[in-house]
């Protein structure tokens, strides 16, 4: 098939779409979406031209997205069968990826995917379709209801590294919030290993504007950083005893560190422009050499408003002599946000 199978958070599918138009039109493509508000996936087709040219695309919205093989269904009882019979030329897959829309008909279907899963690997297994290929290959099998679907095969690790593009992770008894997920999974996704073995380890130096209660804090100082936890809130009971912490009761938009840091990170709810100048100041003045930050998204046009906001961030960053990466994702965690971080380069 000529399509991408994108899976987002349900009601970013527009966002998605006008996404993958700007990375398809900027590779020299052309190609148009099919997608329902609310469903949780979109289809992104490109007629004329192999689905797999646009697949290195990382749109801020799609959670993962991969090429499609096939559509299949209605799946008879012996749903294995059929589905091998579909794969029959597929050239054998390092993993299998059972995937669902993120919408509550879609996670209604969790137990079946669990219970399908064994049997099929068996399966694969023994039609020599699983078995290590040496080039990160994945099968992907999106099932929309019990029947019907998509099968897919990505390759070199481009679908990322989750199933569903939702990663597994455990919040901590220890963690302060929730929020220790949400730079979990922002340091997961945005950060190759390199940079995180680079950047998260002990003898950094990090302020965490907006702090309180701590998840973010506590986050960066269980791996040895030293933290200054910029808020007037208060943090959690015994972060401040029990890890390098130490809490500025201040305002974000005025308060200066006494010298520069590696990291700044900033969880405050504000106007975007208002964060995106604050970044700007931030590592324009070399404050801080890395910055990881929310921007909250206005109602409407949200692919079109990131976009702008990076760029004008690109502009005044360079205007300070700076060269840097600015990788952004709609994370699991990110409700009506974006998580952007920004790293200098070499
Ligand atoms: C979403 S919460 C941060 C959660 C935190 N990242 C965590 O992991 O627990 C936003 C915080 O920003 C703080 N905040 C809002 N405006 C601020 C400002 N102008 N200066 C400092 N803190 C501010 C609020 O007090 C609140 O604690």
């Amino acid at each position: 098939m000529d399509s991408n199978l994108l899976l987002c958070r349900p009601g970013f599918e527009s966002d998605c779409a006008a996404e993958m138009d700007r990375l398809s039109r900027d590779a020299g493509l052309w190609g148009y979406a099919r997608a329902v508000e609310g469903q949780g996936y979109l289809l992104w087709h490109t007629p004329q031209q192999p689905a797999e040219r646009i697949a290195d695309a990382r749109p801020v919205f799609a959670r993962t997205g991969w090429p499609v093989l096939d559509a299949f269904g209605p799946l008879p009882d012996n749903r294995i069968e059929a589905l091998l019979a579909l794969l029959d030329d597929v050239e054998p897959v390092d993993e299998l990826r059972l995937e669902h829309p993120d919408t509550n008909e879609g996670r209604g279907l969790h137990r079946f995917l669990k219970r399908f899963r064994r049997p099929l690997e068996a399966a694969l297994t023994r039609q020599g379709l699983l078995k290590p290929s040496g080039r990160e290959r994945c099968l992907h099998l999106f099932f929309t209801d019990s029947r019907h679907g998509y099968a897919g095969v990505s390759e070199g690790g481009r679908a990322g590294p989750w199933e569903n593009g939702v990663p597994r992770l455990k919040l901590s008894a220890q963690a302060p919030s929730r929020s220790a997920l949400k730079i979990e999974e922002a340091c997961q996704r945005l950060m190759n290993p390199d940079e995180r073995a680079h950047w998260l380890r002990s003898g950094r130096e990090a302020i965490d504007l907006g702090a309180a209660p701590g998840g973010w804090s506590w986050f960066l100082a269980s791996r040895g950083l030293r933290v200054t936890a910029v808020d007037h809130g208060k943090l959690a009971d015994g972060l401040e005893n029990e890890y390098p912490v130490t809490r500025v009761a201040a305002d974000a938009f005025t308060w200066r560190p006494p010298s520069p840091v590696d990291w700044l990170v900033c969880d405050v709810v504000d106007k975007p422009a208002r964060t995106r100048a604050l970044m700007e100041q931030w590592l324009g003045r070399g404050w801080a050499r890395l910055a990881l930050f929310n921007l909250k998204l206005p109602m409407k046009q949200r692919h079109v408003q990131v976009e702008q906001l990076r760029a004008q961030l690109r502009e005044g960053l360079e205007k300070s002599g700076l060269r840097v990466r600015i990788r952004a994702a709609h994370l699991y965690h990110d409700r009506d946000e974006v998580t952007l971080l920004v790293l200098p380069r070499g």
